[in-house]
């Protein structure tokens, strides 16, 4: 027991994350699959957290490519929809505008802002899931939500999850910026 704390056991409470629409060919298709376990490894790399059972871990083995697309808030029914229903029953290849880059395997969705496509370059193997690591090979974003020539959440709109309570929700508003915020603080601790 620690004095004013709740013990929860080992509750993974890393959330929010955003959602993504993972696209991939399977057999030569396009596949969306809807993964919040995503992580950021260096600035040009992307994990996900892709549960064994999926119909779409075959496709990122076969080609070597995936893409990430982020969904706005308005899609967020579509994007329920990929998490309820697999590729294995269900075609989802014609829900949205597909696009293929540079890759030509990883198809994008058109209807996302921002479109991530990633060549594979390591798979680990966790008991029921697959940890796809992939490089970023190009970036596509709608022009509308950059600003000063870089991605600008607040217009991107990402859906936020939480496994905590199964929800989605939106961003706050921008609290202050980093390396800035704690200046004053550090200015005190270093005597300048
Ligand atoms: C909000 C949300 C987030 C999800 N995140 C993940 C995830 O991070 N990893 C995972 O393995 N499955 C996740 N899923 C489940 C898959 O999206 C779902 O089982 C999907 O239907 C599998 O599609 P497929 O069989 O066509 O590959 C998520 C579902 C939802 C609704």
């Amino acid at each position: 027991m620690v004095r004013g704390k709740t013990e929860l056991g080992p509750v993974n409470c890393l959330y929010p994350l955003p959602t993504t629409l993972v696209g991939v060919n399977v057999s030569g298709k396009p596949n969306y699959i809807t993964i919040a376990h995503v992580g950021i490894l260096d600035f040009g790399s992307i994990s996900l957290g892709m549960s064994k059972t999926h119909y779409t871990n075959a496709g990122i083995r076969e080609n070597g490519t995936f893409s990430v697309n982020i969904p706005s808030v308005n899609m967020v029914r579509q994007t329920d929809y990929c998490g309820l229903v697999s590729g294995k029953k269900v075609d989802k290849s014609a829900m949205f505008r597909n696009f293929y880059g540079t890759l030509g395997t990883a198809p994008m969705i058109h209807e996302c802002p921002v479109n991530m496509e990633c060549r594979l370059v390591r798979t680990v193997d966790f008991p029921a899931h697959d940890v796809f690591i992939g490089k970023i090979e190009n970036t596509y974003c709608d022009p509308a939500v950059i600003t000063d020539g870089t991605v600008d959440v607040n217009k991107v709109q990402p859906i936020l999850f939480s496994m905590n309570d199964r929800s989605y929700y939106r961003i706050g508003a921008r609290i202050g910026r980093a390396w800035e915020i704690g200046k004053e603080l550090m200015r005190i601790a270093l005597r300048y």
